[in-house]
């Protein structure tokens, strides 16, 4: 048996009285695109967030190669999640930088270029990530708020894949884009995931992005995975919750707080 990319066991996360995650066990297998649906609140970001290190997990293990992320050494911790890249959901660009700007911060983040000795070494870099997400120079000077939705979320993806990242997290890349944009920017996806050899966890509502950018599946339901299954079975996954959330059906297991009723 291999060692996944990613495993996960028994992660668990609180906010004061609020259970979030109550018992996470997930394992990646390198080269697999993993894509977690649930419903908004159910903690998919907090999930990706607890691998990246930016919420502290209060119980579990994340192995990274089979290294205990958690339990390591700072210096260590921070080599480790390194080699993940990471698209935010609403892009999380700097408003107060300019694109290329942008790319800069997230190349000096990654790669092992000296940001002063390898100034246009990383200049080329930032330039050449740009074209990878079929930008233009042209929008190289520009500050995110001036660009669309879809070209924030490719400068967005061009910084996650700074430091060509082997383990990549898309954290509902496609969400506010007509059908059109949302199947470019997974394409674009795919291609950065295939090119990088990347192992992938991606968030999404949409289930046409969730069969274009998946292999493998998951869904997140009060606290645990409750279903993984293949990313072309999500439409029919024989599982009650799976099939009421991808259907968007309002009869069925899923418990949903406060919903009206007209
Ligand atoms: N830093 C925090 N402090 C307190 N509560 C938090 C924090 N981060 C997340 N939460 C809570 O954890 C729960 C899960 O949040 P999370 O952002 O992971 O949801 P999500 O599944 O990504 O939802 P969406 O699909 O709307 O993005 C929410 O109730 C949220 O309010
Ligand atoms: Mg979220």
């Amino acid at each position: 048996m291999t060692t996944p990319r990613l495993r996960i066991r028994g992660l668990k996360k609180s906010f004061g009285p609020k259970a979030v995650l109550t018992g996470i066990d997930l394992d990646i297998e390198q080269g697999t695109s993993m894509v977690i649906i649930g419903g908004s609140g159910s903690g998919k970001s907090v999930l990706l967030r607890c691998i990246l290190g930016l919420v502290l997990p209060d119980e579990g293990i994340i192995e990274i190669d089979g290294e205990d992320v958690l339990r390591a050494r700072p210096q260590r911790q921070e080599e480790l999640r390194r080699r993940i890249g990471m698209l935010f959901q609403n892009a999380a660009l700097f408003d107060s930088m300019s694109v290329i700007d942008n790319l800069l911060f997230g190349l000096r983040a990654k790669s092992s270029l000296h940001p002063r000795r390898d100034k246009e070494k990383l200049q080329q870099a930032a330039f050449r990530l740009l074209a990878q997400v079929g930008l233009d120079d042209s929008v190289a000077a520009l500050n995110p708020s001036e660009l669309s939705g879809g070209m924030q979320k490719r400068v967005g993806l061009a910084r996650a894949i700074a430091g060509r990242p082997d383990i990549l997290f898309f954290d509902e890349p496609t969400t506010g884009l007509d059908p059109i944009m949302s199947a470019i920017i997974d394409g674009l996806i795919v291609n950065c995931v295939k090119k990088l050899g990347s192992t992938a966890i991606a968030i999404t509502h949409d289930m046409a992005s969730a069969q274009r950018i998946g292999t493998q599946a998951a869904m997140l339901y009060e606290g645990k995975l409750i279903w993984k299954g293949a990313a072309q079975d999500l439409l029919h996954s024989g599982n009650e919750i799976v099939d009421q959330f991808t259907h968007g059906r309002r009869e069925g297991p899923i418990h949903i707080e406060a919903a009206p009723t007209l």
